[in-house]
């Protein structure tokens, strides 16, 4: 008996030396999963999206933005990366994505090729994505919240998915809430990731129906969205005045605190200041208005939704094993060109 004891002590410490050699057990994902690989990992990460940060001021929320879109597309597995060839589309040749900025992506590839300089081919570009988005949030006021590690890279990436899975500005918050929950996310979660929109742009065209003729349901004309406070409306409309010439134009999506990351959000959205219009119906349907009003009197309780909704959200669909793999370059598979 004691040798069979012995036999399986053996197997035990096989598997886990196997699995310390690949970076932690095949298959799961763990906080601690490049200690061995890759210690300095996150710190490089955090360096190089720090002082893109600073240079650029939109990188936060650019990088949340893709981070979510290649999450819900797919999983976790940086299929929004992938650049489209000759041969190929891609996700970022999607309608949807044509707004995704630059400045996430840049910062994406700097953080690879110092990564592969240190450690090469060991982390993934979906680790890379999932631990810069954490960074930038901390950086600008937001929670830090677990980022279990050790997800693939995908094999493909569909140029016709995104605008097939993600929400549009133009849908309904019933509809809105349709695409979360079938992805398995509750009410609560959406309303609580939806605070990202604490950061960053939106440009004109994306909001423009609800300032320049505007009609409601039953084709009513009004000068604007008549849930949108008047004095922002009449701003919005002058600001955006040339967007059709000038589609570039883009406005805050959180008029009061844009760079900081906090519940200003959901207050703006009880004033009648949120942008989108899909921000401002979690104010008319009452299944999102209590959480609106839950986040907009208490920050920790936002935070705390936050940082349980983002982490669940980075692990949505994630690829492991021989799902997928660790590319050398984030826009491109490994071997050799997008041909998918
Ligand atoms: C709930 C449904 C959502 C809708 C309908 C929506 C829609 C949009 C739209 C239309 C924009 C403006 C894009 C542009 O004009 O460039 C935008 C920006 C943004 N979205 Fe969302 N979004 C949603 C949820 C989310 C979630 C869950 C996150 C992240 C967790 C997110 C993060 C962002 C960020 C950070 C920006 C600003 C991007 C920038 O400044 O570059 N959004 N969103």
């Amino acid at each position: 008996r004691l040798s069979l004891l012995l036999l399986a002590a053996a197997a035990l410490l096989a598997a886990a030396v196997a699995g310390a050699a690949a970076g932690g057990p095949p298959g799961k994902l763990s906080p601690d999963f490049y200690s061995q690989t890759c210690p300095r990992a996150e710190r490089i990460i955090a360096e190089v999206v720090q002082s893109k940060q600073m240079a650029n001021p939109t990188t936060a929320a650019g990088m949340l933005r893709v981070f979510f879109h290649d999450c819900f597309v797919t999983g976790c597995d940086a299929s929004v990366l992938i650049a489209p060839t000759r041969f190929a589309k891609s996700e970022k040749d999607a309608e949807i994505n044509h707004s995704l900025p630059g400045d996430a992506f840049d910062a994406v590839v700097r953080s690879k090729l110092a990564l592969e300089l240190e450690c090469p081919g060991v982390v993934s570009c979906a680790d890379v994505l999932a631990l810069a988005s954490r960074v930038l949030v901390t950086m600008t006021g937001g929670p830090r919240y677990p980022v279990p590690l050790g997800r693939k890279d995908s094999l493909s990436s569909s140029p016709t998915a995104p605008d097939v899975e993600l929400p549009h500005s133009n849908f309904t918050v019933g509809r809105i809430l349709e695409l979360f929950l079938a992805k398995g996310f509750t009410v609560q979660e959406m309303v609580a990731l939806s605070g990202a929109h604490t950061l960053g742009f939106s440009h004109c065209q994306e909001f423009a129906s609800r300032i320049y003729n505007y009609r409601d349901k039953t084709g009513k004309p009004a000068p604007f969205d008549p849930t949108m406070n008047p004095g922002y409306a009449k701003g919005l409309q002058a600001a955006c005045k040339e967007y059709l010439k000038d589609p570039t134009i883009a406005a805050f999506n959180d008029v009061m605190t844009p760079g900081k990351f906090d519940n200003m959000y959901y207050v703006n959205i009880e004033r009648g200041l949120g942008l989108l219009s899909t921000d401002e119906d979690m104010w008319s349907d009452l299944r999102t208005r209590p959480l609106v009003e839950r986040y907009a009197a208490n920050n920790t309780a936002f935070f705390d939704d936050f940082s349980r909704a983002m982490e669940k959200l980075s692990m949505y669909g994630v690829k492991t094993g021989a799902d997928g793999e660790i590319r050398r370059r984030c826009d491109a598979y490994n071997d050799g060109p997008n041909t998918v």
